[in-house]
Protein backbone atom coordinates (compact mmCIF):
# COMPACT_ATOMS: atom_id res chain seq x y z
CA UNK A 1 0.00 0.00 0.00
CA UNK A 2 1.85 3.16 -0.88
CA UNK A 3 1.55 5.82 1.70
CA UNK A 4 -0.85 8.86 1.82
CA UNK A 5 0.40 12.22 0.62
CA UNK A 6 -0.86 13.90 4.21
CA UNK A 7 0.96 17.22 3.46
CA UNK A 8 -0.20 17.42 -0.23
CA UNK A 9 -3.63 17.13 0.59
CA UNK A 10 -4.72 18.06 4.27
CA UNK A 11 -4.24 22.04 4.76
CA UNK A 12 -2.17 22.88 7.53
CA UNK A 13 -5.05 23.69 10.61
CA UNK A 14 -6.55 20.33 9.78
CA UNK A 15 -3.15 18.66 10.29
CA UNK A 16 -2.28 20.00 13.45
CA UNK A 17 -6.47 19.60 14.71
CA UNK A 18 -6.18 17.02 17.44
CA UNK A 19 -10.40 15.81 16.74
CA UNK A 20 -12.54 14.90 19.63
CA UNK A 21 -11.68 11.69 20.83
CA UNK A 22 -14.98 9.96 21.18
CA UNK A 23 -14.85 6.93 24.08
CA UNK A 24 -15.85 3.78 22.89
CA UNK A 25 -18.52 3.01 24.89
CA UNK A 26 -18.50 0.31 27.45
CA UNK A 27 -21.23 -2.94 26.49
CA UNK A 28 -24.00 -2.36 28.83
CA UNK A 29 -25.70 -5.16 30.55
CA UNK A 30 -26.00 -6.83 33.83
CA UNK A 31 -23.28 -6.30 36.64
CA UNK A 32 -21.98 -3.47 34.15
CA UNK A 33 -22.16 0.27 36.31
CA UNK A 34 -21.83 2.42 32.99
CA UNK A 35 -21.43 5.51 34.90
CA UNK A 36 -18.67 7.24 32.38
CA UNK A 37 -20.67 9.09 29.47
CA UNK A 38 -23.51 11.15 31.33
CA UNK A 39 -26.24 9.23 29.29
CA UNK A 40 -29.89 8.08 30.89
CA UNK A 41 -29.30 5.16 32.94
CA UNK A 42 -33.00 4.59 32.08
CA UNK A 43 -34.44 2.75 28.68
CA UNK A 44 -36.32 5.53 26.64
CA UNK A 45 -40.56 5.27 27.68
CA UNK A 46 -42.11 2.22 26.76
CA UNK A 47 -44.11 5.23 23.94
CA UNK A 48 -40.95 5.80 22.63
CA UNK A 49 -40.31 1.92 21.74
CA UNK A 50 -43.99 1.32 20.75
CA UNK A 51 -43.33 4.31 18.31
CA UNK A 52 -40.61 2.91 16.55
CA UNK A 53 -41.83 -0.83 16.60
CA UNK A 54 -44.72 0.83 14.57
CA UNK A 55 -42.55 2.85 12.48
CA UNK A 56 -40.56 -0.39 11.76
CA UNK A 57 -43.50 -1.94 10.85
CA UNK A 58 -44.51 -0.16 8.10
CA UNK A 59 -41.79 -1.27 5.90
CA UNK A 60 -43.06 1.16 3.31
CA UNK A 61 -41.96 4.28 4.55
CA UNK A 62 -38.16 3.90 4.97
CA UNK A 63 -37.42 4.08 1.02
CA UNK A 64 -38.24 7.29 1.51
CA UNK A 65 -36.66 10.46 2.55
CA UNK A 66 -37.36 11.85 5.82
CA UNK A 67 -39.58 15.17 6.47
CA UNK A 68 -36.65 17.53 6.13
CA UNK A 69 -37.70 20.38 8.40
CA UNK A 70 -39.02 17.78 10.71
CA UNK A 71 -42.25 19.32 11.22
CA UNK A 72 -43.76 16.97 13.49
CA UNK A 73 -41.25 17.12 16.15
CA UNK A 74 -40.44 20.53 16.22
CA UNK A 75 -44.25 21.26 16.59
CA UNK A 76 -44.56 18.85 19.99
CA UNK A 77 -41.17 20.67 21.24
CA UNK A 78 -42.19 23.61 21.00
CA UNK A 79 -44.97 23.05 23.02
CA UNK A 80 -43.31 21.54 25.05
CA UNK A 81 -40.82 24.93 25.69
CA UNK A 82 -43.44 27.38 24.72
CA UNK A 83 -41.80 28.99 21.51
CA UNK A 84 -42.91 28.87 18.15
CA UNK A 85 -42.14 25.87 16.02
CA UNK A 86 -40.16 28.71 13.83
CA UNK A 87 -37.47 29.16 16.52
CA UNK A 88 -36.38 25.69 16.65
CA UNK A 89 -34.07 24.09 13.97
CA UNK A 90 -33.36 19.83 14.61
CA UNK A 91 -30.15 18.09 13.93
CA UNK A 92 -28.12 14.74 14.64
CA UNK A 93 -27.38 15.49 17.81
CA UNK A 94 -26.51 19.07 19.28
CA UNK A 95 -22.84 17.98 18.40
CA UNK A 96 -24.11 18.46 14.80
CA UNK A 97 -25.91 21.69 16.01
CA UNK A 98 -22.53 23.17 16.96
CA UNK A 99 -20.76 22.05 13.92
CA UNK A 100 -23.18 24.05 11.72
CA UNK A 101 -23.35 27.30 14.31
CA UNK A 102 -19.01 27.13 13.73
CA UNK A 103 -19.18 26.67 10.16
CA UNK A 104 -22.04 29.01 9.32
CA UNK A 105 -20.91 31.90 11.74
CA UNK A 106 -16.84 31.71 11.99
CA UNK A 107 -14.29 32.03 9.71
CA UNK A 108 -10.19 32.70 10.13
CA UNK A 109 -9.11 34.83 13.03
CA UNK A 110 -12.79 35.36 14.38
CA UNK A 111 -12.30 35.84 17.78
CA UNK A 112 -14.44 33.80 20.66
CA UNK A 113 -14.37 33.23 23.83
CA UNK A 114 -14.73 29.75 25.35
CA UNK A 115 -16.15 29.41 29.24
CA UNK A 116 -14.13 26.45 30.58
CA UNK A 117 -13.69 23.77 31.68
CA UNK A 118 -16.53 22.92 29.06
CA UNK A 119 -17.44 20.03 26.45
CA UNK A 120 -14.73 19.99 24.14
CA UNK A 121 -16.51 19.52 20.97
CA UNK A 122 -17.09 23.76 21.27
CA UNK A 123 -13.65 24.01 20.97
CA UNK A 124 -12.78 21.06 17.76
CA UNK A 125 -15.35 23.40 15.65
CA UNK A 126 -13.88 26.51 16.26
CA UNK A 127 -10.29 25.24 15.69
CA UNK A 128 -11.63 23.90 12.43
CA UNK A 129 -12.53 27.26 11.13
CA UNK A 130 -9.19 28.60 12.40
CA UNK A 131 -11.21 30.96 14.71
CA UNK A 132 -9.13 32.70 17.65
CA UNK A 133 -10.02 30.71 21.07
CA UNK A 134 -10.01 33.00 24.10
CA UNK A 135 -10.52 30.68 27.02
CA UNK A 136 -12.12 32.16 30.10
CA UNK A 137 -12.26 30.25 33.65
CA UNK A 138 -13.66 31.27 36.89
CA UNK A 139 -11.24 31.59 40.04
CA UNK A 140 -13.68 29.35 41.77
CA UNK A 141 -15.14 27.02 39.13
CA UNK A 142 -17.66 25.07 41.63
CA UNK A 143 -18.71 28.18 42.97
CA UNK A 144 -18.29 30.80 40.13
CA UNK A 145 -19.08 33.95 40.43
CA UNK A 146 -20.83 35.27 37.29
CA UNK A 147 -19.96 38.90 38.16
CA UNK A 148 -16.21 37.89 36.48
CA UNK A 149 -17.49 36.79 33.21
CA UNK A 150 -19.33 40.05 33.02
CA UNK A 151 -16.63 41.91 33.72
CA UNK A 152 -14.25 40.29 30.92
CA UNK A 153 -13.82 42.85 28.27
CA UNK A 154 -12.53 42.39 24.82
CA UNK A 155 -14.18 41.88 21.54
CA UNK A 156 -15.67 38.00 20.23
CA UNK A 157 -17.85 36.86 17.67
CA UNK A 158 -18.99 34.49 19.80
CA UNK A 159 -19.37 33.30 23.43
CA UNK A 160 -19.61 29.46 24.55
CA UNK A 161 -20.97 28.24 27.90
CA UNK A 162 -23.01 25.63 29.14
CA UNK A 163 -25.30 25.59 31.67
CA UNK A 164 -25.49 23.46 33.75
CA UNK A 165 -21.88 23.13 32.69
CA UNK A 166 -19.92 20.04 32.12
CA UNK A 167 -17.47 18.71 33.65
CA UNK A 168 -18.21 21.42 36.82
CA UNK A 169 -22.14 20.55 36.53
CA UNK A 170 -22.64 23.98 37.90
CA UNK A 171 -25.43 25.80 36.68
CA UNK A 172 -26.28 29.78 36.29
CA UNK A 173 -29.69 31.25 37.18
CA UNK A 174 -31.30 32.75 34.03
CA UNK A 175 -31.10 36.53 35.15
CA UNK A 176 -27.06 36.01 34.84
CA UNK A 177 -27.43 34.52 31.37
CA UNK A 178 -29.78 38.23 30.51
CA UNK A 179 -26.71 40.00 31.84
CA UNK A 180 -24.33 38.50 29.62
CA UNK A 181 -26.48 38.71 26.73
CA UNK A 182 -27.17 42.18 27.42
CA UNK A 183 -23.91 43.28 28.20
CA UNK A 184 -22.67 41.35 25.59
CA UNK A 185 -24.49 42.27 22.45
CA UNK A 186 -21.57 42.61 19.93
CA UNK A 187 -21.96 38.46 20.84
CA UNK A 188 -23.50 35.30 19.42
CA UNK A 189 -24.20 33.77 22.67
CA UNK A 190 -24.03 29.75 22.50
CA UNK A 191 -25.72 28.27 25.16
CA UNK A 192 -25.13 24.94 25.85
CA UNK A 193 -28.48 23.68 27.77
CA UNK A 194 -27.98 19.63 27.46
CA UNK A 195 -28.35 18.93 30.80
CA UNK A 196 -31.39 21.51 31.56
CA UNK A 197 -34.00 19.42 32.57
CA UNK A 198 -32.10 18.02 35.41
CA UNK A 199 -31.69 21.65 36.30
CA UNK A 200 -34.92 22.55 35.62
CA UNK A 201 -34.88 26.45 34.63
CA UNK A 202 -34.43 26.69 30.74
CA UNK A 203 -33.17 30.32 28.86
CA UNK A 204 -35.13 29.37 25.66
CA UNK A 205 -37.80 32.10 26.59
CA UNK A 206 -35.08 34.57 25.91
CA UNK A 207 -34.67 34.13 22.36
CA UNK A 208 -37.45 36.14 21.94
CA UNK A 209 -36.51 39.12 23.10
CA UNK A 210 -32.43 38.85 22.12
CA UNK A 211 -31.55 38.05 18.28
CA UNK A 212 -27.84 37.00 19.89
CA UNK A 213 -28.71 33.91 21.67
CA UNK A 214 -28.67 30.25 20.33
CA UNK A 215 -29.53 27.47 22.81
CA UNK A 216 -28.66 24.14 22.43
CA UNK A 217 -30.37 21.42 23.45
CA UNK A 218 -30.58 17.40 23.14
CA UNK A 219 -32.11 14.68 23.48
CA UNK A 220 -29.06 12.44 24.99
CA UNK A 221 -29.47 13.20 28.30
CA UNK A 222 -33.08 13.01 30.09
CA UNK A 223 -34.69 12.02 27.00
CA UNK A 224 -32.57 8.74 27.29
CA UNK A 225 -32.07 9.01 23.45
CA UNK A 226 -28.19 9.19 22.79
CA UNK A 227 -28.21 6.27 20.83
CA UNK A 228 -31.15 7.92 18.36
CA UNK A 229 -28.54 10.92 17.66
CA UNK A 230 -31.14 14.22 17.95
CA UNK A 231 -30.75 17.46 19.52
CA UNK A 232 -31.86 21.36 18.06
CA UNK A 233 -31.09 24.54 18.37
CA UNK A 234 -33.52 27.00 19.72
CA UNK A 235 -33.11 30.76 18.19
CA UNK A 236 -34.74 33.15 16.51
CA UNK A 237 -36.12 32.29 12.54
CA UNK A 238 -33.00 34.54 10.72
CA UNK A 239 -30.56 33.05 13.05
CA UNK A 240 -31.61 29.44 12.01
CA UNK A 241 -32.13 30.50 8.41
CA UNK A 242 -28.37 30.66 8.07
CA UNK A 243 -27.71 27.43 9.89
CA UNK A 244 -30.52 25.58 7.79
CA UNK A 245 -28.13 26.62 4.44
CA UNK A 246 -25.42 24.70 6.29
CA UNK A 247 -27.56 22.29 7.38
CA UNK A 248 -27.30 18.61 5.24
CA UNK A 249 -30.47 17.79 2.98
CA UNK A 250 -32.60 15.10 5.11
CA UNK A 251 -30.04 15.04 8.12
CA UNK A 252 -32.34 13.66 10.47
CA UNK A 253 -33.86 10.39 10.31
CA UNK A 254 -37.49 8.95 10.04
CA UNK A 255 -36.82 6.52 13.40
CA UNK A 256 -35.04 9.36 15.14
CA UNK A 257 -37.54 11.93 14.50
CA UNK A 258 -40.31 9.54 15.12
CA UNK A 259 -38.53 8.22 18.86
CA UNK A 260 -37.95 12.38 19.49
CA UNK A 261 -41.54 13.42 18.77
CA UNK A 262 -42.87 10.42 21.18
CA UNK A 263 -40.29 11.27 23.73
CA UNK A 264 -41.42 14.76 24.03
CA UNK A 265 -44.84 13.56 23.91
CA UNK A 266 -44.22 11.25 27.15
CA UNK A 267 -43.16 14.18 29.30
CA UNK A 268 -43.98 12.34 32.42
CA UNK A 269 -41.65 9.71 31.94
CA UNK A 270 -38.72 11.73 31.11
CA UNK A 271 -39.51 13.72 34.51
CA UNK A 272 -39.70 10.66 36.77
CA UNK A 273 -36.29 9.51 35.28
CA UNK A 274 -34.93 13.29 36.10
CA UNK A 275 -36.08 12.79 39.74
CA UNK A 276 -34.85 9.45 40.20
CA UNK A 277 -31.36 10.72 39.27
CA UNK A 278 -31.79 13.23 41.37
CA UNK A 279 -32.58 11.18 44.01
CA UNK A 280 -29.86 8.62 43.12
CA UNK A 281 -27.06 11.56 43.54
CA UNK A 282 -28.10 12.95 46.51
CA UNK A 283 -27.30 9.15 48.14
CA UNK A 284 -24.01 9.41 46.55
CA UNK A 285 -23.03 12.35 47.45
CA UNK A 286 -23.84 11.48 50.92
CA UNK A 287 -22.43 7.73 51.08
CA UNK A 288 -19.70 9.28 49.76
CA UNK A 289 -18.37 11.96 51.86
CA UNK A 290 -19.48 9.58 54.68
CA UNK A 291 -16.73 7.67 53.45
CA UNK A 292 -14.71 10.23 53.81
CA UNK A 293 -14.25 11.79 50.16
CA UNK A 294 -14.72 15.52 48.90
CA UNK A 295 -17.70 15.56 46.52
CA UNK A 296 -19.36 18.42 44.07
CA UNK A 297 -23.16 17.92 44.01
CA UNK A 298 -23.94 19.33 40.84
CA UNK A 299 -27.03 20.25 38.85
CA UNK A 300 -27.01 17.90 36.27
CA UNK A 301 -26.65 13.99 35.53
CA UNK A 302 -23.72 13.63 37.61
CA UNK A 303 -21.56 13.75 40.26
CA UNK A 304 -17.66 15.15 40.82
CA UNK A 305 -15.73 12.93 42.91
CA UNK A 306 -12.51 13.74 44.05
CA UNK A 307 -9.58 11.21 44.58
CA UNK A 308 -6.06 10.73 45.75
CA UNK A 309 -4.70 9.00 42.46
CA UNK A 310 -7.81 9.15 39.50
CA UNK A 311 -5.75 6.67 37.25
CA UNK A 312 -5.47 4.16 39.99
CA UNK A 313 -9.28 4.50 40.80
CA UNK A 314 -10.24 4.68 37.79
CA UNK A 315 -8.71 1.44 37.27
CA UNK A 316 -9.88 -0.35 40.40
CA UNK A 317 -13.40 0.33 39.64
CA UNK A 318 -13.23 -0.73 36.25
CA UNK A 319 -11.67 -4.16 37.07
CA UNK A 320 -15.05 -4.67 39.22
CA UNK A 321 -17.21 -3.54 36.13
CA UNK A 322 -17.68 0.29 37.20
CA UNK A 323 -17.02 2.99 34.80
CA UNK A 324 -16.31 6.26 35.71
CA UNK A 325 -14.52 9.23 33.69
CA UNK A 326 -11.44 10.34 34.44
CA UNK A 327 -11.13 14.52 33.97
CA UNK A 328 -7.52 14.77 36.06
CA UNK A 329 -6.14 15.99 33.31
CA UNK A 330 -8.72 18.88 32.70
CA UNK A 331 -7.65 22.62 33.91
CA UNK A 332 -9.02 22.74 37.36
CA UNK A 333 -10.77 19.20 37.43
CA UNK A 334 -7.24 18.05 39.19
CA UNK A 335 -8.07 14.80 41.09
CA UNK A 336 -11.53 14.68 40.37
CA UNK A 337 -13.87 11.88 38.55
CA UNK A 338 -17.12 12.65 36.29
CA UNK A 339 -19.75 9.54 37.51
CA UNK A 340 -23.29 9.63 35.89
CA UNK A 341 -25.99 8.68 38.15
CA UNK A 342 -28.67 5.95 38.03
CA UNK A 343 -31.41 4.79 40.05
CA UNK A 344 -31.71 3.82 43.55
CA UNK A 345 -30.11 -0.18 42.53
CA UNK A 346 -27.29 1.35 41.27
CA UNK A 347 -26.50 3.32 43.61
CA UNK A 348 -26.54 0.82 46.39
CA UNK A 349 -23.93 -1.23 44.26
CA UNK A 350 -21.65 1.42 43.18
CA UNK A 351 -21.33 2.83 47.42
CA UNK A 352 -21.40 -0.75 48.26
CA UNK A 353 -18.19 -1.02 45.45
CA UNK A 354 -16.78 1.99 46.70
CA UNK A 355 -16.49 0.74 50.53
CA UNK A 356 -15.01 -2.57 49.60
CA UNK A 357 -12.05 -0.89 47.33
CA UNK A 358 -11.95 1.77 49.88
CA UNK A 359 -11.44 -0.78 52.83
CA UNK A 360 -8.90 -2.33 50.28
CA UNK A 361 -6.53 0.37 50.06
CA UNK A 362 -7.51 0.78 46.26
CA UNK A 363 -9.29 3.92 46.57
CA UNK A 364 -8.47 7.04 48.81
CA UNK A 365 -9.66 10.41 49.21
C1 LIG B 1 -22.45 19.90 27.46
C2 LIG B 1 -22.76 18.84 26.44
N1 LIG B 1 -23.30 19.20 25.28
C3 LIG B 1 -23.61 18.30 24.35
C4 LIG B 1 -23.36 16.95 24.54
C5 LIG B 1 -23.66 15.97 23.46
O1 LIG B 1 -24.98 16.07 23.05
P1 LIG B 1 -25.53 15.24 21.82
O2 LIG B 1 -25.51 13.80 22.20
O3 LIG B 1 -26.91 15.80 21.66
O4 LIG B 1 -24.69 15.51 20.62
C6 LIG B 1 -22.77 16.53 25.73
C7 LIG B 1 -22.50 15.10 25.95
O5 LIG B 1 -21.95 14.66 26.89
C8 LIG B 1 -22.48 17.50 26.70
O6 LIG B 1 -21.91 17.15 27.86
Amino acid sequence: MSAFPTDKWVPPHMAALDGYHAVEPVASGPGVLKMDLNECQAPPSPRVLAALRAAVAEDATLNWYPNSACTALRRSLGRYLNVPAEFLLVANGSNMAMELIARAFLTKDDPVLIVTPVYAVFSVQCKLQQARIESFQFSKPFAPDFQELLAKGGTHKIIYLANPNNPTGVGYPRDRIRALLEKRRDALVVLDEAYVEYYGESSVGLTETHPNLLVLRSFSKAFSLAGMRCGYVVAQPAVLDILARVLAPWAVSSLTQVAAHAAVEDLEYMRKTVAECGRARHQVVDGLKGLGFVVHNTQANFIIWQVHEPARAVQALAARNVYVSNKDSVPQMKGCLRVTMGNGEQTQRFLGIVQELRAEGLLEP
